[in-house]
């Protein structure tokens, strides 16, 4: 969001509707019913039969539908084609989509391909302004917000790339988040969920885009991470717990459609495409790293972040420091294995990739070069591999 002569200091827009809460997946009925006929539902590719949330959905809509179960982690554009057509085969109305962010990412690039006809590839780069048809999103895991974002973050199936639709008009129709969903989650899926909603509160906060009513909704969800999930490490089936950590993940999707990711998403969604690693997983391993790169011009935000998270600290780096490791260190989120630190091309690659994110370097705290990247890349690296030199 530009902040021009009109004086706007803040363009928040959510056109989802949003029920929350145990039990809230009870109103799929009624919300679809008002939305279409035949629904596609996609999902991923074991979870819904798995956990016998397939048969549950339903009994629950009570009628006609499509299914399409083979989205997998980093949704290709492949996946999302092969949607479209099952979809098509179907003449389906309106998109299911019951999983994590990958599925329901997956879903909002099938609804976009499916009303407008190119392919997914073709709608990154600039943000879009296009009516998608209506996603229903159903979230299973607390972190990503996609069930209210007009985000979705897609791989080429050709290049060790992801790349992002930013579709103004590309927000579910409706999310029904229900935290009752997410008892059964594994630890680091549910730590990999809860660390990306924190990082979402945390990069708008940070962000030279950050607007006051951003700033406390997303100070109260930091708290609810920080809180939540050592609870539900001790007792997964914490329910008070579960619900507060999907709010914060909700919340952490309202602020960052409004006061976009920063520079721990840009570089992580690449080493992430590259080396295989869960989302969450690879915002902890640039976390430390781009904080303290950040950190001299942006004291005060990380002193409201500490706050939040309870830590004293007279230096906000070295508090940070402190607030991640107590956030990755449990389940190793802020380390990843190469068998040796990649070569000066690797580095390259990776920085033009972020390049591209011309945004990104508008609204960092800090200065940023081209340089500043390789280098973070090159500390990152540094800390996690050891042999010899490779590609
Ligand atoms: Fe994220």
């Amino acid at each position: 969001m530009n902040k021009d002569p009109r004086n706007i200091v803040f363009d928040w827009f959510s056109p989802t509707r949003i029920l929350f809460g145990p039990g809230s997946i009870e109103a799929l009925h009624d919300i679809g019913r008002a939305i279409g006929k035949l629904p596609l539902l996609v999902t991923g590719k074991n979870m819904v039969k798995q956990t016998g949330l397939l048969a549950r959905i339903q009994k629950l809509w009570d009628g006609p539908m499509e299914t399409f179960h083979s989205i997998e982690p980093d949704p290709c554009d492949e996946q999302v084609m092969a949607g479209v057509r099952t979809f098509e085969a179907g003449n389906c109305d309106w998109l299911l989509a019951v999983g994590g962010g990958s599925v329901i990412d997956a879903a909002k690039a099938m609804a976009l391909v499916l009303a407008h006809g190119e392919r997914p590839l073709e709608y990154t780069g600039q943000e879009i302004s296009l009516q998608p048809l209506p996603v229903v999103a159903v979230p299973t895991t607390a972190g990503t917000g996609s069930e209210v974002t007009r985000y979705a973050v897609i791989s080429d199936s050709k290049q060790s790339r992801k790349v992002t639709i930013k579709n103004r008009l590309g927000c579910p129709a409706a999310a029904l988040v229900d935290p009752a969903l997410t008892l059964d989650l594994p630890p680091y899926v549910t730590w990999c969920t809860g660390v990306d909603a924190f990082i979402h509160c945390f990069e708008a906060l940070v962000s030279r885009e950050s607007a006051p009513l951003v700033d406390s909704l997303a100070l109260r969800a930091i708290g609810q991470v920080i809180h939540n999930l050592p609870l539900v490490d001790a007792e997964p089936k914490n329910l008070q717990a579960r619900v507060e950590l999907h709010e914060a993940a909700l919340v952490g999707g309202l602020v960052i459609n409004t006061v976009r990711t920063g520079i721990i998403h840009t570089m992580a969604n690449h080493l992430g495409a590259r080396y295989h690693l869960a989302h969450g997983h690879s915002l902890g391993v640039l976390a430390s790293v781009c904080t303290r790169f950040n950190a001299p011009t942006c004291g005060e935000a990380l002193r409201k972040v500490l706050q939040a998270a309870g830590v004293e600290s007279a230096d906000p780096s070295e508090g940070m420091d402190s607030v991640w490791s107590s956030l990755l260190s449990g389940h190793q989120l802020d380390r990843f294995t190469v068998s040796a630190p990649p070569a000066e091309e690797t580095l390259r690659d990776l920085t033009e990739l972020v390049s591209r994110d011309r945004r990104l370097f508008e609204v960092n705290p800090r200065c940023l070069e081209l340089s500043d990247i390789t280098q973070l890349y090159r500390e990152v690296f540094r800390a996690n591999s050891v042999g010899q030199a490779v590609r």
